[in-house]
């Protein structure tokens, strides 16, 4: 079968032919793979910089947002029918009976780095005709959802942050009549889908991106109802006296040192997320000017990483009711489809669209 590799040695990445996965457990399943979406994490390992092949392997097969149709289950499999639209988590547990997180089936909380990612650490990935996973990993999707169902994983992450972020909230007293502001930097799938996610919270909520408007993904913020501004049109100050200081900052960009500019912006008791995994990138920072202003706010900095499976079933059924408020929207995060041959150059650039690429190996 097809499948798109990167080598581990010279970074080539090519459709190569592999031989097609076969259940070895009677708790799997196989599945068709209908479309993987491309992310910058593709980038990183296509550089270098993240991820590794599988041990024993010259190569890894790329991709790890994807929605697929089963074609085979197991014999103990009772969840799955042929047919079935899944999407698999990507994370798997360590091997460590130390590992609590990893034993407790949280393995977005692996305590050792002994975790492995399909399509990104040391398991491949799904960007292949078909692969095999255990049924435990698959979320099955509704068909309504076919379109945009590829979104799941990219969504997943803004869950678990905002579960994260309801938790902490839990620390501060009293009650609140509305969950306060947030700012979401980067107007990219996971700022647009995390921007989502907290208007459906209650969060009245700004997009604060670096390019400026007229653009694509400005426009798709501003259909939402979120007041977009340009980080190249607008400081962190200005944005603070347009929009008010934010009880949480939402991340999604990778960009170090214009994210920590924006820590200025948080609320007292505010929250910011960290999602972006970013290049190393060396700055002078006023770092006592930064802890002051944590302390004397009770002020939380985040970082978050990966999905477990409630975020996946949250991230399911909030597809659907984003379908239902913003079809055209949500629709429009996938900015282009391609074969799989164009892989490689949607990663550098040369096919790359507004918003979301797609990989589509199967109309199913
Ligand atoms: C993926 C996560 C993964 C992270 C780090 C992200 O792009 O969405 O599932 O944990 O990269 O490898």
């Amino acid at each position: 079968m097809k499948a798109v590799v990167v080598f581990s040695k010279g970074h080539e990445v090519k459709v190569l032919e592999v031989p097609e996965p076969r259940l070895d457990t009677p708790g799997q399943v196989r599945v068709r793979t209908l479309e993987v979406g491309v992310c910058g994490t593709d980038k990183e390992i296509i550089q270098g910089e993240h991820g590794r092949a599988p041990s024993g392997s010259d190569y890894l097969i790329l991709g790890h947002e994807c929605l697929g149709e089963v074609v085979e289950v197991g014999a103990e499999v009772k969840d799955f029918q042929v047919g079935d639209l899944v999407v698999p988590r990507v994370r798997r547990p360590c091997p460590h009976e130390s590992c609590a997180p990893c034993r407790d089936g949280h393995p977005d909380f692996c305590a050792t780095g002994e975790y492995t990612e399909r399509g990104i650490q040391g398991a491949h990935g799904f960007c292949a005709e078909f692969f095999v996973d255990e049924a435990r990993y698959l979320h099955r999707v509704p068909r309504e959802l076919r379109e945009v169902a590829v979104l799941t994983e990219t969504l997943t992450i803004a869950e678990k942050s905002l579960r994260q972020v309801q938790l902490v909230g839990q620390r501060v007293p009293g009650k609140r009549s509305a969950p306060g502001r947030a700012v979401v930097m980067g107007a990219g799938p996971v700022g647009l889908l995390g921007a989502m996610l907290l208007l459906r919270a209650g969060y009245e909520t700004t997009m604060y991106s670096h390019a400026p408007k007229p653009n694509e993904k400005a426009k798709l913020t501003e259909a939402l109802g979120v007041p977009y501004l340009s980080s190249e049109e607008h400081e962190v100050k200005a944005l603070v006296e347009q929009r008010g200081r934010a009880d949480v900052v939402y991340e999604a960009t990778g960009a170090a040192s214009a994210s920590f500019r924006l820590v200025t912006a948080l609320a007292p008791n505010g929250v910011f997320v960290f999602t972006g995994v970013p290049e190393a990138e060396k700055t002078k920072w006023d770092v006592g000017t930064l802890m002051k202003q944590l302390v004397l706010n009770n002020q939380v900095l985040l970082g978050t990483v990966n999905a477990a499976a409630e975020d996946f079933d949250a991230a399911v059924a909030d597809l659907a009711r984003f379908q239902g408020d913003w079809p055209g929207e949500l629709n429009a995060i996938i900015s282009a489809r391609h074969p799989p041959e164009d892989f490689a150059q949607v990663v550098t650039g040369d096919k790359r669209s507004a918003v979301k690429d797609v990989i589509v190996f199967s109309r199913g």
